[in-house]
């Protein structure tokens, strides 16, 4: 059988490392992309010299040209800058929009029927210009990020409980920001909610955590941020669509009217699939949980808003 095929846009520090997971997980040829000559070619030629070490047969190549791309079952998004000292955060958000907007429009171009994982930050955001960019329908575009933020407060938790990572499970709502909604009431270990396990104030201490997540990483490295525990969760969203595992994950997708919010993406447990995600899987909050819930969604659109306002700008100058 012919091996399935997956392009990452973006040959930095997540592009790269979810591109060795993928190949090194036996879960699909891997095509790099990158702006800048010779990046991916290099990084994809060390990657493919690793293969007779590690045992697979994947192939990993590098290339500046989307045209090497066509044909991809998955593309995943990375490309982007991070915030320079004196841009604001309107200005990063204008700059990887046009980024991912270009990267989409060719991508896309070359593969039409692809499912698209944007990780390009800020996240929800970039899923609309992805959305709109690809003209895809919002079964076959989501984003990366519930996964990575249930991924650290799962760590956390299992940390507080002196348990094994594998004995717990977390679930992340909302937007990939300071205002996601990490639920402890469907957050367990060894099945039993963490409500029963830990005090409120642990648990609120350890939300406040996961809130933070990326932002502690970063004041770690001083320079970048997380790529691990990202490009583990790209390849736990590719393996469940390559296999069509129907596995439940929380992922950005664009929600019509589910969890009260309309035309808008935000993080949600879907089940993902072969096409993509199959179902939006709703689940009844409190109304803590909903109001927590509508203020982060409230913060998305006000990007979202924000982008629409600097695209008329660049018509009318
Ligand atoms: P990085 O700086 O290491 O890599 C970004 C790469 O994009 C660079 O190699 C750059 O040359 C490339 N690039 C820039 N413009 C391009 C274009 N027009 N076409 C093709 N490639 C282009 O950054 P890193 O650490 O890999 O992060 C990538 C993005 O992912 C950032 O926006 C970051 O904030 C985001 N991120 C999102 C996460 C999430 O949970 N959604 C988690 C971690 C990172
Ligand atoms: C993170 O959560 C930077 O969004 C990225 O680590």
């Amino acid at each position: 059988m012919a091996h399935r095929r997956v392009t990452v846009v973006g040959a930095g520090n997540v592009g790269a490392t979810a591109a060795q997971r993928i190949a090194e997980a036996g879960l699909a040829d891997v095509v790099l992309v990158d702006i800048v000559e010779g990046l991916p070619q290099g990084k994809a030629l060390d990657l493919a010299e690793a293969a007779p070490v590690v045992g697979h047969d994947m192939s990993v190549t590098g290339t500046n040209d989307y045209a090497d791309t066509a044909g991809s079952d998955i593309i995943v998004v990375t490309s982007g800058l991070a915030r320079q000292p004196g841009m604001t955060r309107d200005d990063l958000l204008a700059k990887n929009a046009g980024i991912v907007r270009s990267v989409v429009q060719q991508a896309a171009a070359h593969s039409p029927d692809a499912v698209l994982i944007i990780v390009t930050n800020p996240l929800d955001a970039m899923c609309h210009v992805a959305l709109e960019a690809s003209g895809f329908p919002p079964e076959r575009v989501l984003g990366m990020a519930g996964v990575l933020d249930s991924a650290r407060f799962r760590t956390f938790i299992a940390q507080e409980l002196g348990v094994s990572v594998t004995s717990t499970h977390a679930f992340v709502l909302g937007g990939h920001g300071d205002t996601m909604v990490p639920l402890a009431r469907y957050s367990t270990a060894g099945g039993i909610p963490i409500t029963e396990l830990l005090s409120q104030e642990r648990i609120e201490a350890l939300v406040d955590r996961t809130r933070n997540g990326g932002a502690e990483v970063v004041a770690l490295l001083k320079t970048g941020s997380a790529f691990y525990a990202p490009a583990a969760s790209v390849a736990q969203m590719v393996d469940a669509i390559l296999n069509d595992r129907a596995a439940i994950l929380p992922c950005a997708a664009y929600l019509q009217g589910q969890y009260g919010a309309d035309g808008l993406f935000v993080g949600v447990p879907v089940k993902l699939g072969r096409a993509g995600i199959t179902s939006i899987v709703e689940i009844e909050l409190t109304t803590d949980e909903q109001a927590a819930f509508d203020r982060s969604a409230a913060a998305v659109r006000e990007l979202v808003d924000t982008m629409a306002r600097q695209a008329a700008e660049s018509v009318v100058s």
